[in-house]
């Protein structure tokens, strides 16, 4: 059976963003290969995090991933910061790469833009990336578009690793959703929906009231023209809807763009707001009824019994081709 890695940083409250580009593809492929997935907290904490604020999303993303559908008993999920061999391989995957290629990225770019203090980690958040995936021996990660380029540089330095100390590591294959692979602002469609998005109405949280949800929808940013039509180029705000409502609402972009032929946004809008809520119901009751449970800390404390077994080995393998430690008598 083939593996899978991916993880998503608990920083903020999961947006429909994640669900559609990450987690929602996380359901379907756990079926077929060996899933690990993580909660990477270490990468939350390359930008500035409230410690309380932190140690809450960490709760609630592990109790959203299980309420999304994920089955601990076919997944492995777990905390990135429980398992020390994601730092000690950071470590080394920093070690193999250049600064030049790291600052090429345009997370990094886009991350450390207009500000004063950036922090190291931010650059080297990376390695720290490819070394989450490369510990578990992944032959597949699925991720949104933004994440195709840390991916990218994961197989060149997988490469580079094995080519200079021994072959290894596997070299990974990225898998992108074909629709709703970047969900937009709904406030600035030109730009990428994010959790930590300082304006609140730029993006649907999977924890968002029916109130909310609704309040988000209507003041979603579109244009003039008021025709519900497909042009992510001249209307890239209803193109982002329409993705959306076809997304979770099981129809095709053209079977939409037909039911609302001759009609405003604001009919389109009603219903997509309830298509939306209707798609959150199920997995906000689930994610209530675990969140304060014992039964998610066992998930988490098995998870990272696991993961530590794989990735330890994987670790031990690399620090031995490299000539780190010592071997015993
Ligand atoms: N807008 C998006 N559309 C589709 N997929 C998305 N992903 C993120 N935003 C979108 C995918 O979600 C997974 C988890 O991402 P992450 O938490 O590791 O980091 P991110 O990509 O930086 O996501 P955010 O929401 O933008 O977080 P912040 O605000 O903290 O930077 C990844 O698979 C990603 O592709």
């Amino acid at each position: 059976m083939k593996t899978i890695f991916s993880g998503i940083q608990p920083s903020g409250t999961i947006t429909l963003g994640n669900y559609i580009g990450a987690l929602k593809q996380f359901v379907e492929l756990q079926n077929e290969y060996n899933c690990y997935f993580c909660i990477v907290d270490q990468h939350a904490i390359t930008v500035p995090q409230d410690p309380v604020a932190l140690r809450k999303n960490i709760r609630s993303l592990a109790a959203l991933y299980i309420a999304v559908g994920i089955d601990p008993d076919k997944a492995t999920l777990f905390i990135q910061s429980e398992v020390p061999a994601h730092a000690q391989a950071g470590w080394i995957m920093q070690c193999i790469s250049y600064i030049g290629e790291l600052e090429r990225m345009t997370q990094f770019k886009d991350k450390s833009a207009g500000k004063e203090a950036v922090s190291a980690s931010l650059l080297t958040y990376p390695p720290l990336m490819a070394a989450d995936i490369l510990l578990y021996n992944a032959d597949l990660v699925p991720v949104g578009e933004d994440q195709k380029q840390h991916l990218e540089l994961t197989r060149d330095l997988a490469e580079r690793f094995n080519k200079k100390y021994r072959d290894i590591l596997t070299i990974p294959d990225v898998r992108i959703p074909e629709v709703g692979a970047r969900i937009m602002s709904l406030q600035d469609p030109t730009k990428k929906m994010s959790k930590s998005d300082p304006n609140q109405k730029a993006f649907l949280s999977l924890l968002d009231e029916p109130k909310q949800i609704e309040k988000k929808i209507k003041s979603a940013v579109t244009d003039s023209e008021g025709i519900v039509k497909y042009d992510k180029v001249n209307k890239p705000g209803i193109s982002n809807l329409l993705s959306i409502y076809s997304i979770l609402g099981g129809k095709s972009i053209s079977e939409l763009e037909e039911m609302y032929q001759g009609k405003g946004y604001g009919d389109f809008k009603s219903d997509l707001a309830e298509v939306v809520v209707n798609a959150f119901k199920p997995i906000q009751d689930k994610y209530y009824e675990l969140i304060n449970s014992s039964e998610l800390d066992d998930i988490l404390d098995r998870g990272a019994e696991k993961a530590n077994k794989v990735a330890s080995k994987t670790l031990k393998k690399m620090e031995n081709a490299m000539g780190l430690g010592r071997k015993k008598r």
